[in-house]
């Protein structure tokens, strides 16, 4: 038995990557002083990183057009734009330019991130996303990047995952600024929502056609224990400030209080398009002296990354899309991606969450494009160099890109733009079964 899963015409197909886990040379921004000060694992800095600030974009954007991609989503630096409060960088926008100019070259679109977890060192001297200016500061950011490459971009992400930027800055303080604070993580989140808001507006004011999304990291949580009320309740409260919080601003334009909800007009409905990121799945159990009542366990079927920090669970991926769907405006993928330096669970992964997303784009149709996360192994922030999830290897003194066998698949999905069984067979042989028809995906 054959079978072919066959995506719609323009469907984008790309990997994702992050200035500051790329660019190297990034030295004015909350992150470089977070590896200074030793927070990340064995002490890793992102130092030259991919090098791509000294012009190794070209080499890795030939890399990614020739294995057949349509599209790559890149992130700007704030820090190099806005060196200082009052101080603009010509030379950095110049430099970026080239970068989408370059994109657009090799007949790719480019999807550019304008906030992925990095913030310029004076921001954060003035109080980061708790004070309540950061957003006009945001804005005004914005209204700079926006003019400077609308020739070349219409799409723009706002925010990276602002849920994980709050709950791993704010109350679990493994980023920056390492708070365990809720009452701070409640202003930041609110904050970064009007963050979105304002963004939203600057760019349909200096770009009416833009097409504007927020990009979230969905995590499904369902209870380990669906008899138990309490593991029902906290799998339900998690869901909702993880997953709902940030949807609902800028999908819904409703603020999420302790009991019910309110319409808060600043906040939106701004969305063109929901950016999902999909990497895993949780179960959650009732845990009284954890932070948030609740221990995250994975499913026990599901193999593990790695690093054990990935479980591979594909049908997270249709969850995650019929849940963003409902906020009525195309759902893009925009990461989803395994640490995996030998590459043996990736090609499977792979293959089964872009199959779970062919079904869930037949049954909404709404899903737009794919983007991988990554291109190349780069600096995975706390836990520095030691995770890898590039379709490329990267070996870091001589700079050096070797493709895993994973690229050539996912290049052969992007060039055929569709997946079938052949191609699996040969890259993925151990899920074929999961993929024929009538098996939903469950191998
Ligand atoms: C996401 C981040 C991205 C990368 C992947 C592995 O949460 O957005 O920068 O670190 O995880």
């Amino acid at each position: 038995m054959r079978a072919r899963y066959v995506f719609p015409p323009g469907f984008l197909w790309g990997t994702a990557t992050a200035a500051h886990q790329m660019e190297g040379g990034n030295t004015n921004n909350t992150w470089h002083a977070w590896e200074q000060a030793g927070r990340v694992l064995e002490g890793h800095t992102a130092g030259r990183a991919c090098d791509w600030w000294s012009g190794r974009w070209r080499e890795d954007f030939d890399r990614a057009a020739e294995a057949g991609q349509n599209a790559h989503r890149l992130s700007v630096e704030w820090s190099r734009i806005q060196p200082a409060p009052d101080r603009w960088d010509e030379d950095a926008l110049e430099h970026y330019r080239q970068m989408v100019r370059g994109l657009r070259e090799r007949g790719m679109t480019p999807f550019v991130t304008l906030h992925h977890f990095t913030d310029p060192l004076w921001l954060a001297e003035m109080g980061g996303w708790e004070n309540p200016e950061t957003p006009q500061h945001f804005a005004r950011f914005v209204g700079r990047v926006v003019d400077a490459l609308k020739a070349y971009v219409a799409d723009w992400c706002t925010i990276n995952e602002p849920n994980v930027y709050t709950a791993l800055g704010y109350v679990e303080g493994v980023f920056p600024p390492g708070k365990q604070d809720v009452r701070a993580a409640l202003q930041v989140a609110e904050h970064l929502a009007l963050g979105h808001a304002a963004a939203y507006e600057v760019i349909h004011r200096l770009q009416p056609e833009a097409r504007v999304g927020l990009v979230l990291y969905y995590r499904p949580m369902t209870p380990a224990r669906p008899w138990f009320p309490p593991d029902v309740a906290v799998a339900r409260a998690q869901h909702r400030w993880f997953n709902h919080y940030f949807a609902w601003a800028a999908g819904l334009g409703r603020r999420l209080l302790p009991v019910g909800s309110r319409r808060d007009r600043r906040l939106g409905p701004s969305l063109d398009f929901f950016g999902l990121n999909y990497y895993t799945s949780d179960r959650l159990a009732f845990a009284p002296h954890r932070p948030g009542y609740a221990r995250r366990v994975f499913p026990p079927e599901a193999p593990l990354s790695e690093h054990g920090d990935i479980a591979h669970a594909p049908q997270g991926m249709f969850q995650g899309i019929r849940w963003a769907q409902r906020f009525g405006v195309p759902v893009i993928v925009t990461e989803n991606g395994v640490e995996d330096g030998e590459d043996t669970l990736c090609p499977r992964y792979l293959a089964e969450h872009i199959h779970q997303m062919w079904r869930a784009l037949n049954l909404y149709g709404t899903v737009k494009g794919y983007f991988h996360w990554t291109l190349v192994d780069n600096f995975e922030w706390d836990r520095g160099w030691t995770r890898r999830f590039g379709l490329w290897a990267l070996e870091r003194e001589t700079q050096r890109r070797t493709p895993r066998p994973s690229a050539d698949l996912y290049a052969a999905i992007c060039r055929a733009n569709a997946l079938d069984t052949d191609t699996v067979a040969r890259y993925a042989p151990q899920t074929l079964l999961a993929l024929l028809p009538g098996s939903h995906g469950v191998s």
